[in-house]
């Protein structure tokens, strides 16, 4: 399933595809090929970056200003991929990054890599993608690979975005012909922000075309920038592995949410019990409560099969029950609280909560639906005074559903003994969890995060 560089020329030759597949996979195999990257967020950027960092020219696109002219001053805005990455690409004759998508045309291969939101109704939303398939039709010619990387369900490529390439070429369209002319693939990110042992070049990326040589190209330019490419079956099998990795991480996580809240009835620590199976040697893989899912992949992606599911008129009743009950977590996490704040003589309504990590896991900056905003809003609708804290997150921004308008608060000890309760949400590392022991008047944890501080913490310590 791995790719070398340069193995898709032998294999175009031996297949005898047409020169327009022949002539990039040349390029790729020299290296003079150009990238094109639609979308410099959480993924295109370090996409860019890899392939950069393989010798090849890139050029990024976006719509927003904002970010093109931060790399033009070499200022990063994704504070943890860090200041060197950004220094990288600014500082090189290799990159440039535009609004203009005029300019895709001088691009041999353009990585699509564009949000996929879900719309009010929990329905996907392909207009990113459909736009970015317009741009990518305007300056389409002949010898071009396309590969979309944003999440979506099966059969969305050869759909939905095959389309909008067809449709945004207009009329040039009926001489370009999809495995002849130009070529189209997916390929999965598996991004994981903040984590320090895997990176872009060293996670083995998926990539499944439309055609065989759509496959071969993708793995090919792929290869240039990333230790592993596993080639697959189809476009239609890479969409579906992505959704499959993701699903897999909401009902495992519902599952030991499920679980927190039946042992906690029965007096069990659950964070003890995972650690307990986790000595299993094989068959076992913890997964960890909390106080719901955040980040852009796991809340959103498995609705998206859920909704292609109902085209072909069969249930997910399994996927549905993980959202229910990880989506129940907060109201869970606020009930105890409100259960706590009780035993000490207190309402919630006027009582002062101080709510600790905004982003959705620590360490980053990303509140892509963090199930912070939720704990807020829902505290915050039962009366109490609600602040947070969080050294990576200074102001709240609007967020899909949710708009706070907060700006965070220093958890200095004066501050953690002024409030009734302390919610950790986020465990980041820069909290001083021995100042939050020593200060908090009450403190809520949803990740386990007093573990060291327990027994001086006593009846002051309450897990949700
Ligand atoms: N964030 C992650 O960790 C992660 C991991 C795996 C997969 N994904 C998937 O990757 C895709 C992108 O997610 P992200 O987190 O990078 O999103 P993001 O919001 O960080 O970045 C997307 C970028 O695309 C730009 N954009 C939108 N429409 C455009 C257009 N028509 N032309 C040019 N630029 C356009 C936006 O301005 C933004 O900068 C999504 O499908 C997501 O599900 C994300």
């Amino acid at each position: 399933m791995s790719q070398t560089r340069g193995s898709a020329v032998a294999e175009m030759n031996h297949t005898g595809a047409g020169s327009a597949a022949q002539t990039l996979a040349q390029r790729l195999a020299d290296q003079t090929a150009v990238v094109g990257v639609i979308g410099l967020g959480y993924v295109g950027l370090p996409a860019a970056h890899a392939l950069h960092r393989g010798g090849l020219r890139v050029i990024g696109f976006d719509i927003d200003p904002a970010k093109i002219e931060a790399l033009d001053r070499g200022e990063q805005y994704l504070e943890h991929l860090g200041q060197s990455l950004v220094d990288d690409l600014s500082g090189s004759d290799r990159f440039s990054a535009t609004t203009d998508m005029g300019r895709l045309g001088e691009a041999d291969a353009i990585l699509v890599c564009v949000p996929t939101p879900l719309g009010p109704h929990r329905e996907p939303d392909l207009s990113y993608v459909e736009g970015a398939g317009r741009a990518v039709g305007r300056s389409l010619r002949r010898g071009q690979l396309v590969v979309l990387e944003s999440t979506t369900y099966p059969g969305t490529t050869r759909g939905e975005f095959l389309g909008a390439i067809l449709e945004g070429a207009g009329e040039r369209a009926h001489d370009l012909t999809p495995g002849r002319d130009f070529f189209l693939a997916f390929s999965p990110e598996r991004e994981d922000p903040g984590n320090a042992i895997h990176t872009t070049r060293t996670i083995p990326k998926v990539v499944g075309g439309l055609d065989e040589t759509s496959t071969q190209l993708a793995a090919s330019l792929y290869a240039i920038g990333v230790e592993t490419v596993c080639a697959v079956a189809s476009a239609e099998v890479a969409e579906a592995a992505k959704l499959l990795e993701n699903i897999f991480r909401a009902v495992n996580i519902a599952l030991v949410n499920e679980m927190k809240v039946v042992l906690s009835e029965m007096g069990v620590d659950v964070w003890e019990v995972i650690r307990a199976a986790s000595t299993k040697p094989f068959g076992f893989m913890p997964f960890y409560p909390g106080p719901g899912l955040g980040g852009h992949c796991i809340p959103i992606d498995p609705f998206y099969l859920t909704w292609k599911a109902k085209e072909v008129g069969r249930p997910t009743r399994f996927i549905e029950l993980a959202g229910e009950v990880n989506t129940a977590m907060p109201e869970y996490v606020v009930h105890k609280t409100a259960l706590a704040l009780n035993e000490r003589g207190r309402a919630v309504r006027g009582s002062r909560v101080l709510v600790l990590g905004l982003a959705y896991k620590p360490d980053i900056d990303d509140t892509r639906e963090s199930p912070s905003f939720e704990l807020i809003q829902r505290l915050r609708d039962l009366g109490a005074e609600v602040d947070y804290a969080d050294p990576h997150v200074p102001r709240a921004l609007p967020v899909r559903k949710h708009d706070l308008g907060m700006t965070a608060v220093e958890p200095t000890p004066e501050a953690l003994a002024s409030y009734d309760c302390v919610l950790i949400a986020t465990a980041h590392k820069a909290f001083d969890y021995a100042a939050i022991a020593e200060h908090a008047r009450l403190v809520v944890d949803t990740r386990d995060a007093m573990r060291p501080w327990a027994d001086a913490l006593g009846d002051r310590l309450v897990r949700a």
